[in-house]
């Protein structure tokens, strides 16, 4: 396991994406959303830097990877439990790869949720993989086209505890 993001370059990071997003929420009533499983580690850290005092949090599960492939079908497989109705949304995601993960959480956001205004967050945007156009808001790393595990990511479920984002160069490593 190569050390690709290290936990005090996440934390310094961290500080300065929710300084920005605070800007954005301003005196609004926001919904955080983290996209499970793999955004759990910095929706945690990321929403305890921010600010505001009208802030709910939420969560939805999606389901696309197959070991290190996407199989390319996105499937919502758990939803909000709170309305969010002419409010602020912030979806907060681990990383944006080909994009069709987010196509479709916004589209679905969009359709039977109806905020005010929804924004991204995202730890990691690897661009060079996108197969829609999707631009996250706010990004903590722009990353090169490998597989990256730790810090709420995983391979097949594992290296979800590291502290740090990790290179998985050989995917028999597990
Ligand atoms: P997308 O739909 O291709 O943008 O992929 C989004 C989801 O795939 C992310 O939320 C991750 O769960 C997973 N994913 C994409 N790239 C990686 C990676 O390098 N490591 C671990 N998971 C990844």
């Amino acid at each position: 396991m190569e050390v690709y993001i290290t936990e005090e370059a996440i934390r310094n990071r961290i500080e300065v994406l929710a300084r920005d997003i605070d800007a954005w929420i301003g005196d609004d009533e926001v919904l955080c959303v983290a996209n499970l499983k793999g955004s759990f580690m910095f929706f945690a850290d990321l929403v305890r830097k921010l600010k505001s005092s009208r802030l709910r949090v939420d969560f939805i599960a999606t389901e696309s990877y197959i070991g290190t492939e996407s199989s390319g079908q996105v499937r919502i497989i758990k939803d909000l439990q709170q309305v969010c109705r002419g409010q602020k949304l912030l979806v907060v995601e681990d990383i944006v790869d080909t994009g069709l993960t987010l196509f479709k959480v916004l589209e679905h956001f969009a359709t039977m949720h109806c905020p005010s205004e929804i924004k991204v967050a995202t730890l990691l945007d690897k661009p060079s993989r996108r197969k829609v156009n999707m631009q996250p808001d706010f990004v903590g790393f722009t990353i090169e086209d490998s597989f990256v595990v730790g810090y709420g990511l995983d391979y097949n479920e594992y290296y979800r505890n590291l502290p740090y984002v990790g290179i998985l160069r050989n995917t028999k490593e597990r």
